[in-house]
């Protein structure tokens, strides 16, 4: 009050610059390619395996870390199957769901379609009842506990034979597994979806959702093959479409689904660098496709994390960023219903994600 009486001293604190309040909202986003075991964050690996008296060949968190640097997807792969050794109960299962679910909320997801490998499991002597039920047991109250509906798809190993995958879909069947699709993932070059004919066929009998990794590193030609001999309905990456300008209208003119992870793109060298991704011109092409996160905890981010590097690579607009999210609501497996409740809300305020 002085200050002001007497006009001339100066102030003794200095003005503060108020921000104005902008109430900042997430774009709703439906979350189509993200592999369970691919949210393991490093701290809970070590979490786990101290649980489990499992010893890792890492002496903490920075050998670990050290290690995320890939060459390709296989590099990725090596990393990827080594780490899962921590998961070996139901609780286990759950605790992973449960972390991805809180962290995939805070990104903006409302639906999330969740792939898990269950041959990777098996194969480490963990029964198939044991990772399904883990993983299950969240996904069936994450509606109510995290905002975001849920399917579980079960995802097979593409470098195994289709025999070891038909066993593994006549378990899931045979225990009424609560899944609501198939997908086919691992290695792709070399294991085209033509491999895989038998299996999507009974999967398609057994009223299940289709989808395949196909176009990452593996050449536009898989990515016909999965809508011809296998009947998918959703490609996930198929940056490689991009190759066969014949094969962009096809899709174009299907409205094909394709679910594109641009961080997991450039950290296993699909693309140089993200100013290199091609999902602007997947874009201005009128490709129906979406962000998604793939493995988070090995790419270095959530979705949330995918829009906010696009938006620093390109000048995606608020128009783009909301048609992405609106790609990703109607590509999904979700009931009509639902997809019309989050379309409603996309819909209904301003973007700003
Ligand atoms: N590609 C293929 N297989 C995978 C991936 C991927 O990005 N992530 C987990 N399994
Ligand atoms: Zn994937």
């Amino acid at each position: 009050m002085d200050n002001f009486a007497g006009g001339t001293a100066a102030p003794e604190t200095e003005p503060v610059a108020v921000e104005p309040e902008v109430p900042t909202r997430l774009l709703p986003v439906a979350e189509l390619h993200l592999h369970i075991e691919g949210t393991l964050q490093p701290e809970l690996i070590f979490a786990l395996a101290e649980r489990n008296g499992i010893a890792l060949p890492y002496s903490g968190l920075e050998e670990l870390r050290a290690r995320y640097e890939f060459t390709d997807l296989q590099s990725f792969l090596d990393l990827y199957y080594a780490n899962m050794a921590v998961l070996q109960t139901e609780q286990d299962f759950a605790d992973m769901t449960r972390a991805y679910l809180e962290r995939a909320a805070a990104a903006g997801v409302r639906h999330a379609e969740i792939m898990m490998d269950p041959q990777a499991h098996i194969s480490r002597g963990i029964p198939l009842d044991t990772c399904v039920n883990g993983v299950a047991s969240v996904l069936a109250t994450s509606e109510e506990d995290y905002g975001i509906s849920t399917m579980l798809i079960a995802a097979f190993l593409r470098d195994l034979s289709e025999e070891s995958a038909l066993e593994v879909l006549d378990g899931l069947l045979a225990m009424n597994a609560p899944i609501g699709a198939i997908g086919l993932d691992s290695a792709e070059v070399g294991n085209p979806p033509s491999k895989f004919e038998r299996l999507y066929a009974k999967a398609r009998e057994a009223g299940l959702r289709l989808t395949a990794h196909a176009g990452e590193e593996g050449p536009a030609s898989y990515i016909i093959e999965a809508l011809d001999i296998l009947g998918v309905e959703r490609i996930d990456h198929g940056i490689r479409c991009m190759d066969d300008p014949d094969l962009v209208e096809r899709l174009v003119d299907a409205r094909i689904p394709l679910t594109v992870c641009p961080l997991s793109n450039v950290r296993l060298r699909a693309v140089d660098t993200l100013a290199d991704h091609p999902l602007p011109a997947m874009l201005a092409a009128g490709l129906n496709v979406s962000v998604n996160s793939d493995d988070p905890a090995y790419f270095g981010g959530y979705v949330d994390d995918n829009f906010t590097q696009l938006e620093a690579a390109f000048e995606l607009s608020d128009f783009d960023k909301a048609r992405l999210a609106a790609n990703s609501i109607h590509s999904s497996f979700a009931s009509e219903e639902r997809k019309a409740e989050l379309l409603d809300e996309l819909n209904s305020g301003e973007v700003t994600h």
